[in-house]
C-alpha cells in the first residue's frame, strides 16, 4: 500500500491553473474537485489528498509536514521564507511584484509610508534601495491606500495591470517576477523520493510543452 501524498493547493486564482496542470500531467481529478467547498479532498485512485489553503499559508502547511507538497507563488515564498524546498517552476499564474502609487507624486521626506500585503519583501526592497520607510500591513485592496492618503506607495502584485489603471495608479518600479512553484517538505522528500520524483517528472513535461 503506497502512502497517500498530501498536496496543499492555494484557493483562489491559482487553483484552476494548478488543477489543469495536474490533469494534463495525467492525474485523474474528479469534476467536483473544482466546485465544492470541501477543504480536504481525497483522490483515492491516485493516492493523493488535497488540502485547500489560503495561498499565503501553503508554505506553512508544507514546512510543518502536514502537507508533503504544495503549490505556492514566488511572492509567498519570498515573503514567508519557510524551510521548504522548491522543486519546480510551474510557470503558471505569472505576475510580478511592483512599487506603485499616485502619478507624479514624490515619497514624503519624513518616514514615507508603504502599504502592502508583503511587509518582509517590501522592507527588504526599500532597505536595499537605502530608503527608510514605514511599512503598513494590509490584507487586501492595497490600491486603496495611496488613493485615500494612507500611504505614499504600495508594494503589490500586478497581473493584468487593470486594478492599477482603473484606480488611476501608476507603477514606479518592478521588484520581481512571480510564478507558482511546486514546493516540498524536506523530510517528506527523502521518505517519498520515488513518488515525488514521478510527480515532478510528469509535471515538468507538461510545463516544458507550455
Ligand atoms: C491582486 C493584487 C492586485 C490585483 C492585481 O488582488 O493584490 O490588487 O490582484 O491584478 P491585476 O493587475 O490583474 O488587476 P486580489 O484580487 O488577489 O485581491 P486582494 O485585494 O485581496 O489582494
Amino acid at each position: 500500500m503506497t502512502k497517500v501524498l498530501t498536496i496543499a493547493m492555494p484557493k483562489g486564482r491559482i487553483f484552476e491553473e494548478a488543477a489543469d496542470l495536474l490533469r494534463k500531467a495525467g492525474y485523474q481529478l474528479p469534476p467536483e474537485f473544482d466546485e465544492n467547498r470541501k477543504l480536504i479532498i481525497d483522490v483515492e485512485e491516485e493516492g493523493l489528498r488535497f488540502i485547500l489553503a489560503k495561498p499565503m499559508d501553503v508554505p506553512t502547511y508544507v514546512e510543518h509536514g502536514v502537507a508533503d507538497l504544495g503549490i505556492a507563488g514566488k511572492d509567498v515564498m519570498l515573503e514567508e521564507e519557510r524551510d521548504v524546498y522548491e522543486l519546480l517552476d510551474l510557470k503558471i499564474s505569472a505576475c510580478y511584484l511592483a512599487v506603485a502609487g499616485m502619478p507624479e507624486t514624490k515619497m514624503s521626506d519624513v518616514a514615507p509610508r508603504v502599504a502592502t500585503k508583503y511587509p518582509n519583501v517590501a522592507a527588504a526592497y526599500f532597505r536595499e534601495q537605502g530608503e527608510q520607510v514605514e511599512i503598513i500591513k494590509l490584507n487586501g485592496s492595497i490600491e486603496l491606500a495611496p488613493m485615500i492618503g494612507l500611504s505614499d506607495r504600495i508594494v503589490d502584485i500586478v497581473s493584468t495591470g487593470r486594478t492599477l489603471k482603473e484606480n488611476g495608479l501608476v507603477e514606479y518600479e518592478r521588484i520581481v517576477d512571480v510564478t507558482s512553484r511546486l514546493i516540498v517538505n524536506p523530510v517528506s522528500y527523502r521518505m517519498n523520493d520515488d513518488r515525488i520524483s514521478e510527480l515532478v517528472s510528469r509535471l515538468s513535461k507538461v510545463v516544458a510543452e507550455g
